[in-house]
């Protein structure tokens, strides 16, 4: 498959850079930006991506998805969590997705995934789609939840660069299919390989913590969670969070 990347030994964030690259050249086909470092790598809110030079996938995926609609736009970060997903199980078990759009390694985060819209009207004109694998880093800095690697997964090196190949193959086959039709099977597909579903865990919301059951998910992406007292609640991925 021809695929045009953009590769940079350093730049500010492969997000902020596909933007600018739209803004300035026009383009209208899919592409890739790259970065062996990131000087403000971007992550989910308000935090940094953080992100040893040289050892890890960093890109961002330009993507013009025919007709989709602003308020489908969860089906992208299904889409784009389920092709970390075929990436990393190649070889791999125990691969799951975290709500919204994490990607866990049994348990620990493996990567993240950061997913800019640019509308027309009520639909999506494009998406970047930025993911971070960690693939050869071995030591991290301490987070809420611990990170791995594919490297502490497997034992064994790889190139980042096959890694980014990899993931622009998955994305370009499952966004070619993506059409309202086929919604349904993709949400079941995301569920299958849901963190904790059905599985009591512990939550935080406004400093409270709770326990409650993943029930599902709605077709805005927000979390149906079924609390203690038996009620059903949905949550946007703002207000609360996972801890288990
Ligand atoms: C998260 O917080 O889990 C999302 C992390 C997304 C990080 C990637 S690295 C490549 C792309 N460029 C960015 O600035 N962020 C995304």
């Amino acid at each position: 498959m021809d695929i045009k990347i953009f590769h940079y030994e350093e730049i500010n964030s492969t997000n902020l850079q596909a933007s600018a690259l739209l803004s300035s050249f026009k383009i209208r086909e899919p592409f890739v930006v790259s970065a062996a470092y990131q000087t403000s790598g971007k992550g989910q809110g308000s935090h940094a991506w953080i992100s040893e030079a040289g050892q890890n996938a960093l890109a961002s995926f330009v993507f013009f998805p025919p007709q989709l609609k602003l308020e489908d736009n969860f089906y992208l970060s299904m889409l784009a969590s389920l092709a970390v997903q075929d990436v990393l199980l190649s070889g791999n078990k125990g691969i799951q997705i975290k709500w919204p759009n994490d990607i866990l390694a049994d348990g620990k985060k493996i990567a993240g995934i950061l997913i800019e819209n640019s509308l027309l009207g009520k639909y999506i004109v494009h998406t970047i789609i930025g993911i971070g694998l960690n693939v050869n880093q071995t030591i991290f800095p301490e987070f809420d939840r611990p990170a791995t690697s594919l490297r502490l997964l497997t034992g064994k090196e790889a190139e980042p660069e096959e890694i980014i190949k990899q993931l622009h193959v998955r994305l370009f086959e499952r966004i070619r299919l993506l059409k309202s039709n086929s919604f349904e099977a993709l949400k079941k597909e995301y569920l299958t390989n849901l963190y904790m579903l059905n599985q009591e865990a512990e939550y935080m919301k406004d400093n409270q913590t709770f326990k409650a059951r993943i029930e599902g998910i709605d077709s805005f992406g927000r979390l149906i969670l079924q609390m203690p007292d038996g009620r059903r609640k949905m949550f946007d991925a703002r207000d609360v969070r996972l801890l288990d």
